[in-house]
C-alpha cells in the first residue's frame, strides 16, 4: 500500500504555512512597533500601555489570559515556520542530483542567501530580549512596574553596545522581512516584470519602515530625547 502524503505535508502545503506564520509574525512586528513608539507619550502613558497589555481581553478573559493566548500563538507560529523552511530545504537539496564539484556562484539576493543564519540569530536575538525587556533578568533595572525606566536604562548611553546588539539585530529582521514578504507578494501578484518591481520595492518600503520604527527608540534614549 502507498503511503499518501497530507496535503499540508506537500511542497505547497508548506509554503502556505510559512506564508500564514510569517504573516501572523509580520502583524505582531508592526503592532509592536507601533507599542514600542508610545515612549515618545511620556513614561506613564508607556507605562499604562505596557500594563494595559495584560488587561487586554477582561473582564470576558482573566488577567493576563490574552497575553498567554497571543504568547503561545506566537510560538506555534516560529516553530511551525523553522519546521517548515528546514523540510523545503532538505527537499530542495535532495533533489539536486549529483552535488557541485565546485560550488557555483549562488543566484539570488543577499536577503535569499542568508535566510537561514538571519533566522537563527533573530531566535536568539528574541530569546535575549524577552530576558532582558519581559522578564527583567539582563536589564539594568529590571522592574517590571516600569517598563519605560527598563527601556531607558537599557539603552543609555554608557551601554552603547546594547544599542549595537540591537541594531544588527534589527537590521537582520529587516533583511529576513524584505526576503519573505517579496516571496509573498511575488506569489499574491502579477507574475510580470512589472509585478516584481512592484513586489521588491513593496517589500523594500515595508523592510526599511519597520527598522526604522524600531531603531528610532534605541537612538533616541542613546542621544538623550528619551530620558
Ligand atoms: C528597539 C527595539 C525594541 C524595543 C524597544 C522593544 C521593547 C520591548 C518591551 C519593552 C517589551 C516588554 C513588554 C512588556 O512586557 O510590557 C518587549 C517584549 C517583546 N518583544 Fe520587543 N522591542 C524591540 C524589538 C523587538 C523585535 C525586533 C522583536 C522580534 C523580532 C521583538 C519581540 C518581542 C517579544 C516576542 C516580546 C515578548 C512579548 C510578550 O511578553 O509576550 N521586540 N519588547
Amino acid at each position: 500500500m502507498t503511503k499518501t502524503r497530507s496535503p499540508i505535508r506537500s511542497n505547497v502545503g508548506l509554503k502556505a504555512v510559512m506564508a500564514v506564520t510569517g504573516i501572523l509574525l509580520v502583524l505582531f512586528l508592526v503592532v509592536h512597533m507601533l507599542g514600542n513608539l508610545k515612549i515618545f507619550t511620556g513614561e506613564t502613558s508607556f507605562d499604562h500601555y505596557a500594563h494595559w497589555l495584560r488587561d487586554i481581553g477582561t473582564p470576558l478573559l482573566p488577567h493576563t489570559w490574552y497575553l498567554w493566548i497571543q504568547r503561545t500563538v506566537l510560538t506555534v507560529a516560529v516553530v511551525a515556520h523553522i519546521v517548515a523552511a528546514t523540510v523545503l530545504a532538505r527537499r530542495a537539496r535532495a533533489a539536486r542530483p549529483v552535488k557541485y564539484a565546485h560550488r557555483k556562484k549562488v543566484r539570488g539576493s543577499y536577503a535569499a542567501r542568508t535566510m537561514r543564519w538571519g533566522g537563527v540569530i533573530i531566535l536568539l536575538f528574541v530569546i535575549y530580549h524577552i530576558l532582558d525587556l519581559t522578564t527583567g533578568h539582563l536589564n539594568p533595572q529590571g522592574d517590571a512596574s516600569n517598563p519605560y525606566g527598563n527601556v531607558v536604562a537599557d539603552f543609555a548611553p554608557e551601554r552603547w553596545y546594547v544599542t549595537l546588539f540591537y541594531t544588527l539585530a534589527i537590521v537582520t529582521v529587516g533583511f529576513h522581512l524584505r526576503h519573505g514578504a517579496y516571496s509573498a507578494f511575488r506569489s499574491l501578484g502579477q507574475q510580470t516584470p512589472r509585478g516584481e518591481r512592484r513586489a521588491r520595492a513593496g517589500a523594500l518600503v515595508l523592510a526599511v519602515a519597520l527598522c526604522a520604527g524600531y531603531l528610532v527608540v534605541p537612538f533616541a534614549v542613546l542621544t538623550g530625547l528619551v530620558s
